[in-house]
């Protein structure tokens, strides 16, 4: 497979409803669903056709949206409250799927609520981000990802952020985690897509969403040009199964987002055959 350019390698299923299901159902289950990007995914993907299992904490929330999707979209849904920031997330995720054939696992929770420096907030602040952005990602990844595989189809959409590109202080743990999204996405990539299985990482600019304006309306600050989750969802969805990363322009520098696509691009097909010289073929 040649998996250096990121130009239009396939069609979105995304304007086939059918072929979409068929790919990423019947089942999907998002983290962080309660609000904001996890909601407008739940919305969108509902509109669709799939069924969702809705993670978050806050029950209320969950079970209001959980409703609306069952009025508005007449599709199934299941919803369990689930503190991310615990050791043992991971595996509550996976049994809250149990009984469910999943085809779309969506890890969206995952924004910085502290917005600190790395020695103002407590240790224990960041061990939590660790917990919910890492290990809660790569657990259900696991377990989703075999049974995708052994049927052929699916996929996995990693929320990352342009704090994922490089060092950022006042986001120093943060920008790590997202760090460890996007590349563990891409890696992905390279091994799931031979099977059948998509997987897109979004490296997103700040966007309208509760968890954003909340940090801001603390500090009394404002940020223009704002990106609406609807938006960034469609543009996703539209990209899936095409790349392993939608960059998102930041500061609508559209020239730098799609270099950096397509100098990752590139470096991952490269490492995909330096990977083939030190371990052998393991990786299909
Ligand atoms: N907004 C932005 O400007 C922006 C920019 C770049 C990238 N992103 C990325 O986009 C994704 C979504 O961002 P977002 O702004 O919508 O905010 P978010 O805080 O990541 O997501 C909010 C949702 O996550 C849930 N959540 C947060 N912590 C949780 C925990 N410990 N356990 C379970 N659920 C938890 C919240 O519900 P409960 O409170 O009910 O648990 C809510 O449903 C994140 O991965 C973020 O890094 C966002």
């Amino acid at each position: 497979m040649d998996t250096s350019s990121s130009q239009g390698r396939t069609m979105s299923k995304l304007n086939a409803p059918s072929a979409f299901i068929a790919a990423y159902g019947p089942w999907a289950i998002i983290t962080g669903a309660s609000d904001g990007t996890g909601a407008a995914f739940a919305r969108k993907l509902a509109s669709l056709g799939l069924n969702i299992v809705l993670i978050a904490r806050r029950e209320g929330p969950l079970s209001a949206l959980s409703q609306e999707l069952k009025q508005q979209y007449g599709v199934e849904t299941r919803t369990a409250s689930i503190d991310l920031y615990q050791p043992g997330a991971g595996q509550r995720v996976i049994d809250a799927a149990d009984g469910l054939d999943i085809g779309l696992f969506v890890s969206n929770a995952g924004s910085d609520p502290h917005g600190a420096a790395f020695l103002t907030a407590p240790l224990l602040a960041w061990q939590e981000m660790l917990q919910r952005n890492i290990t809660a990602l790569v657990e259900p990844a696991h377990h989703f990802a075999a049974t995708m595989v052994e049927r052929g189809c699916g996929g996995i959409i990693v929320m990352s952020s342009g704090a994922a590109l490089g060092g950022q202080a006042g986001g120093v743990v943060y920008s790590a985690t997202k760090a460890f999204g996007l590349n563990f996405a891409e890696s992905l990539w390279a091994e799931l897509s031979p099977k059948g299985v998509d997987v897109i990482c979004a490296v997103c600019g700040a966007m309208n969403t509760p968890s954003l304006n909340k940090l801001l309306d603390e500090r009394n600050l404002s940020v223009p040009g704002l990106l609406e989750p609807d938006d960034v969802i469609e543009t996703l969805l539209q990209r899936f199964g095409d790349t392993p990363l939608h960059v998102f322009a930041f500061q609508g520098n559209d020239a730098h987002a799609h270099k950096v696509e397509d100098e990752r691009r590139q470096r991952l097909a490269l490492m995909e055959k330096m990977s083939k010289a030190f371990y052998g073929d393991v990786a299909h």
